[in-house]
């Protein structure tokens, strides 16, 4: 540990201990922290990172600035867990503390390997001696790995590929490796930004995880958007999926959408050769997801976590600002294959969590529950209506599926969050996750998902869906 690290870390504790201190003391600075989803100590969070299991154990580490609830420059939290509900804060994992990272340990992946985790990351760079635009010029995006034999000390950082290393028709926006291994070699995955402002995903390949070279680049026939952040490559089912965030999208349907998305391409073909994208599936439709990364149990599930925000978000904004932090995780999903369609359903763990309090038909009303599982089964002919904390209200209209709050105010519960919807036939069931100031809405089986913060003021539940089965459990 340097200097400079050692003193970024006594900064970071003694900020993380004020945040405690003052939640110790008040029970308003804490009525919106959550009981299952991930969050910052203090200050700010956005991507997940470095996901895996290792030796058995959970980690999550994060995209972390503590100073400020608004962002700063970022560095990577790390929790771990034996059940990925219960997580155990460890430390700050890594420091931007190097001539190459000293503007954020950006986002990344984690490798397994022979009882070694390998953390692939970008070390951020802004130049500050130039007029520079921060696109085409003024900025660096490092490949930089780091390994840990224990998950608890980190060694020493190696930068494996700087900006000259990547196609030269590319922007200085390179970055967020995610790595895997395929019959002997290794691939990553970077997202990228060309100099005609065309988004797009770099494939590496390498023998030894250290020495890597360009290989391929997967695009869309059109473009689509400018940029493509956080890549991650997978096999589902009979499926391989692109998944990747775009940033660009406008006009159409994409107006009534959040600012940026995160989606998968099926591929068709090979994504080192010839392929063929299908269209782009959004992997969840409410108001706050973005930048999910995935990584295998090792029982063999392809788990899903994303960061439960939205960058360069005017639209709205979250309360728990004026209380010190800001952001969390998606609830960890498990992601398969059904009927052709790609679907997520929450962790099995969490049924060691859940306890039924009402099984009814028809209606159900509650007060009392802030953290708990909502099931509507066999619903019919589309007919239900979900209201939580008398202002955020699920329901079907005009070919849709809609979340939506009652008032739009910024100074409302809500926040200012207005209207998502997707357009789907028939509902068939709903399974709603509510965390005491975030609800996960997963809709006929999981095959569309909304996410979104809120922050209610009251505990009221309202449910009526004529002739089906309603199912209450509280998450203890
Ligand atoms: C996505 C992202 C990544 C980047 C990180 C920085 O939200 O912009 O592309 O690595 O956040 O925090």
């Amino acid at each position: 540990m340097n200097a400079l690290t050692r003193d970024l870390a006594k900064l970071v504790e003694t900020a993380e201990q004020s945040q405690k201190t003052r939640e110790e003391l008040s029970v308003s600075d804490r009525k919106f922290r959550e009981k299952l989803h991930l969050m910052p100590p203090v200050g700010w969070l956005n991507d997940p990172n470095g996901l895996c299991q290792f030796q058995g154990i959970y980690h999550a580490f994060f995209q972390y600035s503590p100073f400020d609830a608004e962002g700063g420059v970022k560095m990577w939290g790390h929790y771990t867990s034996t059940n990925m509900i219960d997580w155990e804060y460890q430390s700050t994992a890594l420091y931007p503390d190097q001539p190459f990272d000293c503007h954020g340990v950006y986002s990344g992946s984690a490798f397994i390997e022979d009882g070694k985790m390998y953390l692939y990351y970008t070390g951020n760079v802004k130049l500050e001696d130039g007029e520079y635009d921060y696109i085409r010029t003024g900025r660096e995006g490092n490949t930089v790995l780091v390994m840990t034999e224990d998950g608890k000390t980190f060694g020493r950082k190696k930068e494996l590929m700087r900006n000259s290393d990547y196609p030269d028709d590319l922007t200085c926006h390179v970055r967020d490796p995610k790595v895997w291994k395929e019959n002997d070699i290794y691939y990553m995955v970077q997202g990228a930004r060309t100099n005609e402002d065309v988004g797009q995903v770099l494939v590496f390949e390498s023998e030894d995880k250290i020495n890597w070279k360009f290989r391929n680049r997967v695009e869309s026939e059109n473009p689509f958007g400018y940029m493509w952040e956080c890549p991650d490559y997978f096999e589902i089912g009979t499926k391989k999926l692109l998944s990747t965030s775009v940033q660009g999208l406008e006009g159409g349907i994409w107006d009534d959408c959040n600012v940026y998305q995160s989606g998968y391409f099926e591929i068709e073909g090979d994504i080192l050769g010839e392929y063929k994208l299908s269209e782009y599936h959004l992997w969840d439709y409410g108001f706050d997801y973005y930048a999910p990364q995935s990584f295998e149990t090792e029982d063999g599930r392809r788990i899903h976590i994303s960061w439960m925000g939205m960058p360069d978000c005017e639209e709205y904004t979250n309360p728990t600002i004026q209380t010190g932090w800001q952001h969390c995780f998606t609830f960890p999903r498990e992601i398969f294959e059904k009927n052709g369609k790609i679907c997520q359903r929450p962790i099995r763990e969490l049924d060691e969590k859940k306890h039924l309090v009402s099984d009814v038909k028809g209606m159900l009303s509650s007060d009392g529950y802030s953290v708990y599982e909502l099931e509507i089964l066999n619903i019919a002919e589309n007919h239900f209506k979900v209201i939580l904390s008398n202002e955020l209200i699920l329901d079907y209209a005009d070919g849709r599926f809609r979340m939506h709050f009652i008032s739009q105010d910024k100074t409302s519960v809500s926040a200012g969050r207005s209207m998502r919807y997707v357009e789907v036939d028939e509902v068939k069931d709903l399974k709603i996750l509510a965390d005491r100031s975030s609800v996960e809405v997963f809709v006929n089986d999981g095959e569309y998902v909304f996410s979104t913060r809120y922050y209610p003021e009251n505990h009221k539940l309202l449910a009526e869906a004529v002739e089906a089965q309603i199912r209450l459990s509280e998450i203890m």
